[in-house]
């Protein structure tokens, strides 16, 4: 950050702090946030949305990358021929590790054993805080890290990311005081599961 700040021969402050708590920015003080893969990391997603909402300007663009919400549920979990979800997507709980291999991390040729603690939030978590952020979301991808390897071991980390996206991408726009009236979908979706509504089957 700093060498690309002095190559870019710009000013660049840096604040040490936890992300849940950005009280030392004032409100509307950014017009852009850049979040890299570190919500992951966070127990209360919506906290952390709802003050980036507050410290970002009307107009201003929040940029959130991290794991995508399925596939860190399936990391390490191939067995007998298939993987298997290491927690259900309905549960909010940090996605438990089941040996050492599944908590190493690689750096270049070093490993280090690190038995972080990570939630996969849901993209309903994560839009919905965003909306409770005063945000509109106008995009979101998914990817894996590429190019992809291309005879993976079945069961590797490599595997899965070819046949799930391993990250996210969701990017938001601030909204300017009462210029959309915003409501939490929830009251829809509950109200479609009251009429019945089920999935299709057997196409
Ligand atoms: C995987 S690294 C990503 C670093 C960088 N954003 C990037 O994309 O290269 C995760 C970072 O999140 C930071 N982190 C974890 N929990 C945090 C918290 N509660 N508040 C602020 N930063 C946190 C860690 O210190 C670490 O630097």
């Amino acid at each position: 950050m700093r060498d690309l700040a002095a190559r870019q021969r710009v000013r660049a402050r840096l604040v040490r702090g936890n992300m849940k708590d950005l009280s030392v920015f004032k409100d509307a003080s950014f017009d852009v946030v850049w979040h890299c893969h570190s919500l992951v990391f966070i127990d209360d997603a919506v906290r952390v949305l709802k003050e980036v909402g507050r410290v970002l300007a009307p107009g201003g663009t929040y940029l959130l990358s991290t794991m995508h919400p399925t596939t860190l549920r399936l990391y390490g979990s191939f067995k007998d021929g298939g993987w298997r979800p290491k927690i259900s997507y309905f549960v909010d709980r940090p996605v438990p590790y089941l040996s050492e291999w599944d908590m190493t991390w690689t750096l270049g040729k070093k490993k280090l054993v690190a038995p972080t603690i990570e939630f996969g939030h849901r993209f309903e978590t994560i839009v919905n805080g965003m909306v409770a952020g005063g945000m509109l979301v106008d995009g979101i991808w998914e990817f894996s890290p590429g190019p992809p390897e291309p005879h993976p071991e079945p069961g590797s980390d490599a595997h899965l990311d070819t046949l799930f996206p391993a990250f996210i991408e969701v990017r938001g726009r601030k909204l300017a005081a009462g210029a959309l009236p915003l409501h939490t979908p929830r009251a829809a979706r509950s109200a479609a599961a009251a009429k019945g509504t089920s999935r299709p089957r057997g196409r």
